[in-house]
Order: C-alpha cells, then sequence, then structure tokens
C-alpha cells in the first residue's frame, strides 16, 4: 500500500503542475484562467498564446500523464522486489495501483493544488494516461478526436468523441478489469468537465478553431 500511496501522490502531482497557466504567465504575464474558455489546457492556449505553446502544453501535458503511469508501474516493482509482501503478490496489486494513479494525474491536470484546484478538462493528460496504459486503445481515441477534428474544426466535441471510443475501445478490446475501470471513470470524468462545451454545442454557440473565444466559466 505504500507504494500505491506514493505513485498516487506523485501522480496527482505530476497531473497537477500548471503548465497551460505557466506558459500564460511566463509568455505573456496573463492568467489564462481570466481568458477564453477560462481551461488551462492546450485548446485555449491556442486561443490565447498561439500555436506554438499550444503544441508545448499538449506534448508536455500528454507526458504527465504517460509519467504517472509509467512511475506507479515502476515504483510498484521495484518496492515489491525490495520489501517483499508476505503473502501478496505485486503483479495482483500493480494494475490497481496504475489504475489510481491514472485517475491522480487526470484529477491533479484538473483541480491543480497550485491552481486553487482549478486547470483544464484533462484531455491531453488522458491521452498520455491510455497511451501508456494500452497504445491500441491511446491510438484509437487519438484517431477519433482527428477525424472528429477535421470534419468538425471543434475541439470540445472531437475531445467528447475522442472519450466516449476509448471507452468503447477498452470494452471491446481484452483489457484486464482495472484499466477497464480507469479508461471508463477517467472517460466520464473527462466528458463531465466539458458540460460548459455540451451546453453551447447543443446551443450551437461553441466556437470553432480560429473563431471568437467564448466567455470564461
Ligand atoms: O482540451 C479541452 C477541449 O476539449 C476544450 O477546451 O478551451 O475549448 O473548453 P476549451
Amino acid at each position: 500500500w505504500m507504494a500505491s500511496a506514493a505513485a498516487l501522490a506523485v501522480a496527482y502531482l505530476l497531473g497537477a503542475t500548471p503548465t497551460g497557466y505557466l506558459a500564460g504567465r511566463l509568455l505573456k504575464g496573463i492568467d489564462i484562467r481570466q481568458h477564453g474558455s477560462g481551461s488551462t489546457g492546450a485548446t485555449n492556449v491556442l486561443r490565447i498564446l498561439g500555436k506554438w505553446p499550444a503544441l508545448a502544453v499538449f506534448v508536455v501535458d500528454v507526458l504527465k500523464g504517460a509519467a504517472a503511469v509509467a512511475f506507479a508501474g515502476w515504483l510498484t516493482q521495484w518496492l515489491s522486489s525490495v520489501v517483499a509482501p508476505a503473502g501478496l503478490d505485486p503483479n495482483n496489486l500493480l494494475p490497481w495501483t496504475i489504475c489510481l494513479a491514472g485517475l491522480a494525474a487526470l484529477l491533479g491536470h484538473s483541480r491543480s493544488v497550485w491552481l486553487g484546484f482549478s486547470g483544464g478538462k484533462s484531455v491531453a493528460t488522458g491521452l498520455g494516461v491510455v497511451l501508456a496504459l494500452s497504445w491500441p486503445v491511446g491510438l484509437g481515441a487519438f484517431a477519433v478526436f482527428g477525424v472528429a477534428l477535421a470534419a468538425s474544426r471543434i475541439v470540445s466535441l472531437s475531445s467528447v468523441l475522442a472519450s466516449s471510443a476509448a471507452i468503447v475501445l477498452v470494452l471491446v478490446l481484452e483489457q484486464p478489469l482495472p484499466y477497464r475501470l480507469l479508461v471508463i471513470a477517467g472517460g466520464l470524468y473527462v466528458i463531465a468537465r466539458h458540460r460548459a462545451n455540451i451546453q453551447r454545442l447543443l446551443a450551437g454557440t461553441e466556437p470553432r478553431l480560429g473563431q471568437a473565444s467564448p466567455s470564461p466559466r
């Protein structure tokens, strides 16, 4: 359990690293939460700061998620080799630790301790988590995102569809139960984070790429 608790804390803190917020502060001296959609994610960085900062934030946010899962795996293996738990098979513990660490990273990104528990919508960090967990599920969801974005030019719609695709893929492809639970819970969490976007989508007011931004949450 020590390994799990440590992995969880590290995963949360990795997720909570406020990349988009730092980009706004460093590049323009602004609080990005006061601009555009109010999110600290790469989409809002694209709106407010431009293409290259958005790409950098996207890549780092994906890496945060992947690193959280990778670290959880490594720590569990390492600790169980050092302190052999009596009657406990580390291979049973590992998928559950990874499951919780993935969720902690998502939570960290959108409820960052450094930003008064605000943040982004955990799409890029979620992609990193899923890619590290099962690359076929991650690539499948990313492909759905790409096709939806090309067709609609609306990032939020593409994110919601990609999250739904990840849930379907993890159920269809052979995956351990903890991974399934992680992707289902994480996918639903990301969709729930898009509440305001979904309302705008239904009202037909969600901006497409390059269009004027919505007002902050
Ligand atoms: O990655 C988040 C995206 O799906 C929506 O972002 O800023 O348009 O609310 P935003």
